[in-house]
C-alpha cells in the first residue's frame, strides 16, 4: 500500500476522480493518506471529508517565508507517512523544500499539451489563441513550471462550433479518466525516466 497525498486549491473534481478510482478499485494499493490545500474555501476539501479522508489547510499568507510554508507541510506529510505528491488544481509553485524531500515524487496534471500553454489558464489560454488540437498533460515536477518528464498525454480535438465551457468540460473528462492511469503506473513501478524520456514497462 501506498500513502498518497492529493494537493488542491479549488474544486477538485480530479481529486474526486482519483477517490472513485481507488474506491472501484480500478486504483489498487493507493491510500489518499491526505488531502492538503492551501485555500480553505476549496470545495476540495468538502470532497475529502465526505470520503472520510484527513485534510490540511495551510495558507501561504500565515508563513513569512515560502520555506516555512512547506515546512509545516513536510511535517504532516511525513506524520501520514506519504510517499507520492499528487498535484491536482493546486495553484502553487511547488518550492526547493517540498522537492528536495519527494524528489521524483511529485506528479502534476496540466490542462494543455505542454510545453503548450503553461500556467494558469492552460485551456483558455490554448482556446483563444486558436488551436485545433489541445489535451491534457500528466507529468513529474522539477525545479520548473510544466516542466517535468512527461508520463500521460493525450490530444483532445477542438471542434469549429467549441465555447470554451464545452472544451473545458471534455478537457476535465479526459483528466478524469488519464491521472489515476498515471498514478498507478507510478505506484506499480511501471515508469521509467531516462533524462526528459518517461519509457512505460
Ligand atoms: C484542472 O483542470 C487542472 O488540470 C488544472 O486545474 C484544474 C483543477 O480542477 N491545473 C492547472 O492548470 C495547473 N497548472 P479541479 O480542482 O476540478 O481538479
Amino acid at each position: 500500500m501506498m500513502n498518497i497525498a492529493v494537493f488542491c486549491s479549488g474544486n477538485g473534481t480530479n481529486l474526486q476522480a482519483i477517490i472513485n478510482a481507488v474506491k472501484s478499485r480500478k486504483l489498487k494499493s493507493v491510500k489518499i493518506a491526505l488531502v492538503v490545500s492551501d485555500n480553505p474555501g476549496a470545495y476540495a476539501l468538502a470532497r475529502a471529508k465526505k470520503a472520510g479522508i484527513k485534510t490540511l489547510v495551510v495558507e501561504r499568507s500565515q508563513f513569512a517565508a515560502k520555506s516555512d510554508f512547506e515546512k509545516q507541510i513536510i511535517g504532516s506529510l511525513k506524520k501520514e507517512n506519504v510517499r507520492l505528491i499528487v498535484l491536482a488544481g493546486f495553484m502553487r509553485i511547488i518550492g526547493e523544500d517540498i522537492l528536495r524531500e519527494y524528489k521524483g515524487k511529485i506528479l502534476n496534471i496540466h490542462p494543455a499539451l505542454l510545453p503548450s500553454f503553461k500556467g494558469a489558464h492552460g485551456i483558455k489560454d490554448a482556446f483563444d489563441y486558436g488551436v485545433k488540437a489541445t489535451g491534457v498533460t500528466v507529468h513529474l515536477v522539477d525545479d520548473k513550471m510544466d516542466h517535468g518528464p512527461i508520463i500521460l498525454q493525450e490530444a483532445i480535438p477542438v471542434k469549429g462550433n467549441d465555447t470554451l465551457e464545452s472544451l473545458e468540460s471534455r478537457i476535465h473528462k479526459v483528466e478524469h479518466k488519464l491521472y489515476y492511469k498515471a498514478i498507478d503506473l507510478l505506484v506499480k513501478g511501471r515508469i521509467k525516466i531516462r533524462g526528459r524520456k518517461i519509457g512505460i514497462i
